[in-house]
């Protein structure tokens, strides 16, 4: 597939045309940022790991029913992706308590919630992604009222076939963020789904194996993204 002009470059990824007006190349960058780009750093070959970390999740998702804009890996950096309308919206879902939730309502890092906990941010990185609710998605036309209730059950359902996807290979799932598109009508599962958007606790120990080691200085950021591209390559 040939790559053709850039269409967009965001903080971790460029998407770039291809001869098919559906299909684009999602390019994976080894660049982090965290707290809304305050801090910049690289990460050597997240962009390779996490390329492969998300098609195999995607692979997985599209397997058991979950439609994804993921059409095949190119190569080690590049996945060939359907061409989708991204809505500026970001779900958050949490089955264990870390990041903002804690600074927010105190409640305290590795609270089991005795229910998944759904939310909606506004992806405006001038505001810094703030939280906001159905009614805000309705009020700024950002989704319809059929499209949230489609992306709520879809993250439900993805947050079930993940936990149990990661637990098999003795990773907690503490929470993720997924984006989604619009694709001949359809909503799809779009983006990412990599260590920089899911927080995977280590089984028994707590150990961090994803973003949070860059976020907070934590060291062996490159090892943890790489266990966790080895057990979901076994
Ligand atoms: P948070 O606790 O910082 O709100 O993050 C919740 C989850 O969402 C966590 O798994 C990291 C992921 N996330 C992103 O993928 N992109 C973002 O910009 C933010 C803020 C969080």
């Amino acid at each position: 597939m040939e790559k053709g002009n850039q269409i967009y470059e965001g903080k971790a990824k460029i998407l770039y045309e291809t001869e098919d007006p559906n299909l684009v190349i999602q390019y994976f960058k080894d660049d982090a940022t965290a707290f809304n780009a305050q801090k910049k750093g690289t990460v050597a070959d997240k962009g390779v790991m996490n390329n492969k970390i998300s098609a195999k999740v995607f692979e997985f998702l599209q397997a058991e029913g979950i439609p994804t804009h993921f059409v095949e890996m190119l190569n080690e950096r590049e996945m060939l992706v359907k061409r989708v309308e991204i809505l500026q919206v970001e779900v958050i879902i949490r089955n264990i308590a870390a990041g903002s939730i804690c600074r927010n309502l105190g409640v305290k890092e590795g609270l089991k919630f005795y229910e998944p906990v759904l939310e909606f941010c506004y992806k405006n990185d001038d505001f810094g992604d703030p939280l906001i609710n159905s009614a805000h998605i309705l009020a700024m036309e950002l989704g319809t009222r059929e499209e949230i209730a489609i992306i709520e059950n879809y993250t439900y359902k993805i947050n079930e076939l993940m936990s149990r996807f990661f637990a098999n290979l003795n990773l907690d799932l503490v929470d993720f963020k997924l984006e989604f598109g619009r694709c001949n009508g359809e909503i799809v599962l779009a983006d990412e789904i990599s260590p920089d958007t899911c927080r995977l606790w280590e089984t028994g120990t707590g150990r961090k194996l994803d973003k949070d080691r860059f976020r907070h200085d934590l060291g062996n950021i490159e090892e943890a993204y790489q266990e966790v591209l080895e057990r979901v390559s076994k």
